[in-house]
């Protein structure tokens, strides 16, 4: 195995890449079947080009265009006829954690129901484990993931829930992502459960100053059994004055507040949306526009859905068709996590929110891609565009919507990320 976790494969004549390392000059990705740009400019959501090539220079897209236009490169990689996208942006994910739940699995598919108490049981393993243990864990997941496309990871801390391991949680993290969330606003833990008040004082104080350093976002689980609206609104607001993103972890167990409290609070996403209300969509519809997505149209506030969690959960999915046909700019993320989501598998979510929540291959394509930097800020990512970062897969797939059509099936050949190939073509 390679140090990315693909397998080494024989060089074939002409091929000069080596896996995981930066090769100087430029490298022209040609022949391809279908390229999805997600650039409006080329009149569908999508912004599908046939018969075009990608240049890639310093880890950036330096030109898109016709493949008869192509400039000369360096270095070529023939897509052999397969669809080329942008990396996955898998925009929630909690990959700093110990031991698993597959007994918990278990239980639920014989009929027990999830609550999210299981949380603690993780929490224990993680805060009995080394640094290194969870360094392993989120280098494994990490690479399951690329494996899969997915180029961009959002990472949460939540399962230390002490000042020191939810500062060490994010510290590793760090060294995978820019994308950290503080998630101290889990559950109340066990140590805290009769003076819920204390808990979050201690958030807002100690913890979200040793937690800061190593964040972008802030993130509460804003539901029955866990956060209250009214101690979620202290804690993000305590997060946002010290700089701090907004995203929301809300009604995915039943409706509840926490959707309207992201919208007015500003948050970049919130996430599952799996009961809704109309109040809540049209709140998220009006979400101001938010002017950094380069076709200006998406709503400030992202929907973010997480069917991996209703897949595990037994639950019903959350109906997509909703809410993209009131407007509101959708993602889809994998919340891969050992209780309710153990996938790292976006292409398994678009084959979820194609058959089950209503979405069209193409809108799952977008909201896994470009929906999913939208909901991380981000537009340097979940596009393929001149200036965006050169993180592509290459499919053994002539089209996009073999990633719905053909589940469970490895489809991913190739992966740039930062211009440089994790496996040999
Ligand atoms: O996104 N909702 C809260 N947090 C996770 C679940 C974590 C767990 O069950 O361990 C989620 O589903
Ligand atoms: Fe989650």
């Amino acid at each position: 195995m390679s140090a990315n976790g693909f397998p080494e494969r024989p060089v074939r004549p002409g091929d000069r890449l080596r896996p995981g390392v930066r090769n100087s000059g430029s490298l022209l990705v040609d022949n391809i079947g279908e390229l999805v740009t997600n650039d409006p400019r080329a009149g569908d959501p999508l912004g599908l080009r046939r018969d075009a090539a990608v240049l890639v220079e310093d880890g950036q897209v330096a030109w898109v265009g016709p493949a008869r236009d192509a400039p000369a490169a360096d270095r070529r990689i023939d897509a052999e006829g397969g669809a080329v996208l942008p990396g996955f942006v898998d925009s929630h994910a909690h990959l700093v954690f110990a031991g698993d739940r597959a007994a918990e699995f278990a239980a639920r598919m014989a009929g027990e129901p999830y609550t999210g108490g299981g949380i603690r049981t993780t929490v224990g393993a993680t805060r009995a484990a080394s640094d290194d243990e969870l360094r392993a864990t989120v280098r494994r997941l990490r690479g399951e993931a690329m494996r899969q496309g997915t180029t961009t990871v959002e990472i949460k801390s939540g399962y230390g829930l002490t000042v020191a391991d939810e500062a060490r949680s994010l510290r590793i993290a760090a060294e995978f992502t820019k994308d950290t969330t503080f998630l101290g606003a889990h559950v109340v833990p066990a140590e805290y459960a009769d003076r819920p008040d204390d808990y979050v004082g201690m958030v807002c104080g100690p913890m979200l100053a040793a937690a800061a350093p190593h964040a972008r976002w802030i993130d509460v689980f804003c539901e029955r059994g866990a956060f209250d609206v009214d101690h979620a609104r202290a804690i993000l607001a305590c997060g946002q004055a010290v700089g701090l993103g907004v995203r929301v972890h809300a009604n995915q167990l039943g409706p509840g507040p926490g959707v309207q409290l992201g919208v007015e609070l500003g948050a970049a996403s919130v996430d599952h949306c799996t009961h809704l209300t109309d109040a809540d969509i049209d709140a998220l519809a009006s979400s101001r526009v938010d002017c950094m997505c380069p076709d200006g149209l998406h709503t400030a506030t992202v929907a973010t859905l997480l069917p991996g969690a209703e897949f595990s959960t037994r639950s019903p999915y959350p109906d997509a068709r909703r809410l993209l046909d009131a407007g509101v700019t959708v993602a889809l993320a994998t919340d891969c996590n050992p209780g309710s989501s153990y996938t790292s598998s976006m292409p398994f979510c678009i084959a979820l929110a194609v058959r089950e929540m209503r979405m069209t291959p193409a809108e799952a394509v977008w909201a896994a891609t470009a929906g999913g930097a939208a909901a991380l800020r981000r537009n340097d990512v979940g596009r393929l565009a001149r200036g965006a970062r050169a993180d592509l897969m290459i499919l053994d797939a002539p089209s996009h919507l073999h990633l719905a059509y053909r589940p469970g099936v490895p489809l991913i050949r190739q992966v740039l990320h930062n211009g440089v190939p994790q496996c040999r073509p």
